[in-house]
């Protein structure tokens, strides 16, 4: 964390949040990476602005379905007694100055293709979600259509799945129907965007909140963070997948005998500078621009 003389809000694991005023925030990402949930020690280079870079970037492109938070990526834009410290702390590239909403207490996954907990609940139960689905269907298959799946907020410990009818009993019917058909909008039109540049976006998370009244689109937005990205052609049903980003760093940590609990074993150069690669290649392939012309990059 960065003394910017702002109020800190809060810490993630990879994100540091500090409020600008009332109804601002200023979301600094790190280089910090986590497998397993446990974040490791070594920063992956370039990480934070890639992230910020890409998550810049969908905003733009998705902002005729529902508004985004973000106001700037710029440094100048931030408080005048903030901005000599964040260029010096290296936050160029990494800041997101935003609004501030009231954040809905359900987290909007969509799922395209089958994996994760939801291969496991269908090959136990044969259902997603609670919902049947085809049988058949191999591990990370596309699915029919994607589906909305949405969760709980948690605090602490681990998100819980919920139905659509307990969704609406938080936020409302009317609400519900609508954040469900803004995050499908959204994935459909991400998804479709990277698969034909040679990225699969298999499932993700959106946030969204309310400001002034309005529903806006929030957090960060389709980053390999927020999302399981895996390359096209590696993709192969009956398979896990690789992932697109954090690939060097899993197979690592499958070769080692480390039981997933702190202390992460250290990263060897090699798979800190390949894993680095990766997150650049996907935000590249994704925009079509060089990352180098990203404020900051390579610094
Ligand atoms: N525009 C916004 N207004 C208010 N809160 C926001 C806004 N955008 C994102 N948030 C909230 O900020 C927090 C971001 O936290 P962050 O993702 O860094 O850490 P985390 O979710 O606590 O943990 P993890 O590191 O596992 O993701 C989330 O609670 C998110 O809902
Ligand atoms: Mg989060």
């Amino acid at each position: 964390m960065t003394d910017l003389g702002l109020p800190h809000v809060h810490s993630g694991k990879v994100r540091d949040i500090y409020a600008v005023g009332d109804d601002r925030l200023l979301m600094v990402t790190s280089d910090r990476i986590s497998a397993f949930d446990v974040i490791m020690a070594e920063p992956i280079p370039d990480k934070g602005r890639v992230l910020t870079a890409m998550s810049a970037f969908w905003f733009d492109q998705l902002a005729d379905i529902v508004p985004g938070h973000l106001l700037s990526t710029d440094l100048a834009d931030l408080p005048e007694s903030a901005q000599n410290v964040a260029a010096e702390a290296d936050l160029v590239g990494r800041v997101m100055l935003t609004r501030r909403a009231d954040m809905l207490p359900v987290e909007c996954i969509v799922r395209g293709y089958i994996t994760g907990s939801a291969w496991k609940e269908y090959s136990r139960a044969g259902t997603m979600h609670g919902t049947r689905l085809p049988e058949g269907l191999l591990e990370s298959a596309r699915l029919p259509e994607p589906v909305f799946t949405p969760s709980t907020k948690a605090d602490e410990g681990h998100d819980e799945n919920i139905s659509f009818s307990a969704a609406a009993e938080l936020i409302g019917e009317a609400l519900a129907a609508q954040v469900r058909d803004v995050a499908l909008a959204l994935y459909q039109r991400g998804a479709d965007w990277a698969r034909e540049r040679g990225i699969i976006i298999a499932d993700t998370k959106f946030e969204l909140g309310l400001a002034d009244g309005e529903l806006v689109l929030c957090d960060e937005v389709l980053t390999p963070d927020s999302s399981r990205f895996w390359p096209t052609d590696a993709w192969e049903p009956g398979s896990t997948p690789p992932s697109f980003d954090k690939q060097p760093v899993r197979d690592l940590l499958d070769g080692l005998d480390w039981d997933k609990t702190p202390p992460p074993p250290p990263l060897p150069a090699k798979v800190v500078a390949a894993t680095s690669r990766r997150y650049i290649e996907a935000y590249e392939r994704i925009t079509g621009r060089p990352f180098a012309d990203w404020p900051g990059a390579g610094g």
